[in-house]
């Protein structure tokens, strides 16, 4: 009695204020705790944005050092989670086993855990529980691309690596992938950058599906790794992080530049979608695809130009001037461009959104961190139904049934 009919999808519904991303969706614009992206993109790096996305300012240089030195610690696994990751299939889907497996972490942090607590400690806000805190961020940010690693090369029945010294934090991912034990190895500069400012653009997209479940999840006052994982669940579908991945596959299919309108006919149709087109908040241009878009052409000095890059752009030129797209303000999203890298990096297909979810547990924990210490406490959400089943009825014996 008293409820409004749902919102549907939340297209409308406000769940919290916050302070950490801000996007503009009809003039394309997107800011990091007030830092424009493209001002990060061309100047920061993914692991001082995730400090200023995480702790709200940009950080001094004994900051950066000492975060960036607690991250890549804590990267390292123990041997038993190998034993885990090792017991997957061959053909395992590697956002099961990445989402898998940060649950599974959180059964090595009691401290963490406010089922074996009592409480969590994270609402707490003084030094001590801060410092609990910090300390699950750091492991849970370093052992993302340790895991990721390890969900990749369990499929191909290699060894892991252990997390090498001296590398940042994603050329210490290169690393780990495919190593194949020279000394002195260092990833390709050029690469290494642009996996570096995808990873940057990937880190935070204020409350997207996953972010929003990550939030969800954590206020039932579960703990950070339980949050993650279900973060990791929702973001694997292909209207979300698995987007990248659907996107090659549908260039795939359409093959040459010239079947490219036969595909639009069908999308108008709805017959098909238009992976990587379209966003919820943005009604133009997702501001992050210009800066993939220019990453790849660097990228494709490197490895050769992609074969399918001409029917990204006959298909990104023909959705462009297409009525069915204008009319609904359809323009690329992030994905569009980021598959045409990793393909072209040599990341496996369904890799792909590993690639988005590795990045994206800072924006989680930025959200998560923020609820729980935010003012007045957490709240569990527990939004309400308007009810439309059935009436009371009595209960018929199995005898007794039509
Ligand atoms: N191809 C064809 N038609 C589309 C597309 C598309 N990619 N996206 C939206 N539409 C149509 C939709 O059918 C609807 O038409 P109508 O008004 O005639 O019924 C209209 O445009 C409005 O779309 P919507 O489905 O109401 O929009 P939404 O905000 O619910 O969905 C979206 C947003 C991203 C799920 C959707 O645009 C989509 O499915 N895009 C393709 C998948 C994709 O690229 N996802 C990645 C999003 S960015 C990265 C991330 O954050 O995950």
């Amino acid at each position: 009695k008293g409820l409004r009919v749902s919102d549907k999808g939340y297209l409308n519904t406000a769940v919290m204020r916050s302070e950490i991303t801000y996007i503009d969706g009809e003039a394309g614009v997107l800011r990091y705790r007030g830092y424009p992206i493209e001002q990060l993109a061309l100047h920061s790096n993914h692991l001082e944005t995730s400090y200023l996305l995480i702790y709200g300012h940009l950080p001094s240089k004994e900051q950066f050092a000492s975060w960036e030195g607690e991250v890549l610690h804590h990267a390292v696994m123990h041997s038993e989670a190998e034993q885990f990751c090792r017991s997957f299939r061959y053909d395992a889907h590697p956002m099961a086993i990445l989402t898998s497996a940060f649950a599974y972490l959180g059964s090595y942090y009691a401290e963490a855990n406010p089922s074996l607590q009592g409480q969590s400690l994270f609402t707490k806000g003084d030094a001590a529980s801060l410092a609990v805190m910090d300390k699950q961020i750091y492991r849970l940010i370093g052992k993302a691309t340790t895991l990721a690693a390890m969900a990749y090369r369990v499929r191909q029945g290699r060894d892991f690596v252990t997390p090498p010294t001296g590398l940042s934090y994603t050329g210490s991912f290169l690393y780990q992938m495919d190593h194949l034990g020279e000394e002195n190895y260092t990833p390709n500069p050029v690469l290494e950058k642009a996996l570096d400012v995808l990873f940057l653009l990937h880190a935070d997209h204020e409350l997207n599906a996953s972010s929003t479940t990550v939030l969800q999840t954590g206020s039932s006052l579960v703990d950070p790794y339980s949050a993650i994982a279900a973060g990791c669940a929702s973001l694997y579908g292909p209207l979300h992080g698995g987007a990248n991945e659907a996107v090659i596959r549908m260039l795939i299919s359409i093959g040459k530049p010239e079947n490219v309108p036969a595909f639009i006919e069908a999308v108008k149709k709805r017959e098909k979608v238009l992976s990587g087109f379209g966003h919820r908040v943005y009604k133009t241009s997702d501001p992050r695809s210009f800066i993939v878009r220019k990453t790849a052409d660097e990228v494709f000095k490197v490895t050769g130009t992609d074969e399918l890059l001409e029917t990204a752009m006959a298909l990104h030129e023909a959705a462009m001037k297409d009525e069915y797209f204008i009319s609904r303000k359809l323009a690329p999203n992030v994905d569009f461009w980021s598959g045409l890298i990793y393909r072209a990096m040599g990341f496996p297909l369904d890799f792909f959104p590993v690639l988005f979810a590795v990045p994206r547990v800072v924006g989680w924990l930025a959200h998560w961190r923020q609820m729980m210490l935010q003012e007045g406490g957490v709240k569990i959400w527990r939004p309400r139904q308007i009810f439309v089943g059935p009436p009371k009825r009595d209960y018929v014996l199995i005898d007794h049934r039509e």
